[in-house]
């Protein structure tokens, strides 16, 4: 343990390992009276009577589905040994502007205060991926970190942002600069919400599978080819499906890869979203995330072909999936030029900004094939601009050619 004892120095040395494990739950109407799921999940962490849950509820989600007040509260009410609310439920407004309001995580705080919610109680987000960053930040950081559980309620928050082990806010114009890495005490994803978002919520998660697909496995990359219209016309089974194993193999990478908390300078999750992260920015987050995603796993894609790295036909396989599935593969941002004379693109910022986020080396996940990334530690700026190109191109000409 000594490491030092000289004249000049004493040092010490500290070590030890923390032990992180969460779960997971896929179900239908998590709030139905006699879904026993979340007095299951809450009603094991092994304390003694009630514990106190706080539950934090999108706007949006709360619009779309009356009565679901009524009904987290019946549900709770309904076990009083396992848990008793600290207070009717908070109400917040959804999308990324609720990341834009610092003001948001100190209500947020003022409550978990006001409220008395401890370590052994709960915080419970209901929401979007934007809503779970908020409330998982707020819970995070109140007490060094109050139990949370995340109750994701779009495609893009079930597959991907709500399994994770990450949370935060936007600050200084920067996308979840102020955040941190703390794993939920679980997720519960409830497929009856994913019935009232919009056609673009609906489809945007759909990138990350894409995503994650393009890295990692040609046979999930394969079945959303082969889903692709079923997803298109909202059957429920696919979706399913594409969420389960999405969420499985980000939950895989981020346990089994070595590095959760990110310490390295790689980040192969974020394949398509140097650009991505950019894109939400310069189009004032009008577009969703999982639409820049798409745009961002184009943009890679193309030029990973370009590059020479990526045959020619699967470049286009990936380009019509992206097509089929119905989401754009460019807008106007994307040819943005840059302020800074070095930039001949304002995307190029994300290059930057992609950097710093890690530190240390720049690294971009680009494509060997479909299903295997490979990590490059620089890109040209020629080849992103013929590829911003040949994206505008195929935006305007292509028609989407789907497999089934
Ligand atoms: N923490 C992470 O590891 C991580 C990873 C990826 C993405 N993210 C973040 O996730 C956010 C994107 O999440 P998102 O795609 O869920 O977008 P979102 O949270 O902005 O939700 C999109 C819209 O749908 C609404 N909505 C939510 N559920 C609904 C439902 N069931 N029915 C109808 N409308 C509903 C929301 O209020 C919002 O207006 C971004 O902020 C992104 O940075 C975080
Ligand atoms: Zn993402």
């Amino acid at each position: 343990l000594i490491l030092n004892d000289t004249p000049f120095m004493r040092s010490l040395n500290q070590e030890f390992t923390v032990q992180f494990s969460y779960s997971v739950h896929f179900t239908n109407g998590l709030f139905k009276a006699d879904n026993p799921l979340l007095t299951e999940v809450v009603g094991s962490d092994g304390s003694k009577g009630p514990r106190k849950i706080l539950f934090v509820v999108d706007q949006i989600v709360l619009e779309k589905t009356p009565g679901l007040l009524e009904q987290i509260t019946a549900y709770v009410e309904q076990n009083p040994a396992v848990f008793t609310l600290a207070a009717p439920p908070i109400v917040v407004p959804g999308g990324e502007a609720c990341k834009n309001e610092m003001r948001l995580v100190d209500q947020l705080q003022e409550s978990i205060h006001r409220y008395h919610i401890d370590r052994h109680s709960y915080v419970a987000a209901v929401g979007g991926g934007a809503v779970l960053d908020l409330v998982g930040f707020a819970a995070a950081i109140a007490h060094r970190g109050i139990r949370h559980i995340r109750i994701p309620t779009t495609v893009l928050a079930q597959n991907d942002s709500g399994v994770g082990v990450k949370n935060g806010v936007n600050n200084f114009n920067k996308k979840n600069f102020t955040g941190t890495f703390s794993p939920p005490f679980a997720v519960l994803n409830d497929f009856e919400f994913l019935r009232t978002l919009n056609d673009r919520d609906w489809r945007a998660g759909i990138s990350e599978a894409i995503k994650v697909s393009l890295i990692k496995d040609a046979a999930f990359f394969r079945f959303i080819q082969d889903n692709a219209q079923k997803l298109r016309n909202r059957e429920m089974a696919a979706m399913e499906e594409l969420i389960y194993r999405c969420a499985e193999m980000h939950l895989q990478h981020i346990g089994g890869a070595g590095d959760p908390f990110e310490k390295g300078s790689s980040r192969p999750l974020d394949f398509g979203h140097w650009a991505a992260h950019t894109l939400e920015q310069l189009t004032d987050y009008s577009i969703r995330h999982g639409e820049a995603v798409a745009i961002g796993i184009a943009l890679d894609s193309t030029y990973s072909y370009l590059a020479g790295m990526l045959t020619k036909a699967e470049w286009q396989e990936i380009l019509e999936l992206i097509r089929a599935v119905g989401f754009d593969l460019y807008v106007p941002e994307l040819a943005q030029p840059g302020t800074e004379p070095d930039q001949p693109l304002a995307i190029l910022k994300g290059l930057a900004d992609f950097r710093e986020h890690l530190g240390g080396e720049l690294t971009i996940m680009l494509l060997e094939r479909i299903g295997r990334g490979v990590e490059v530690h620089e890109m040209d700026v020629e080849l992103i601009t013929r590829a911003v190109r040949m994206l505008e191109a195929a935006q305007y000409t292509s028609a989407p050619q789907i497999r089934n």
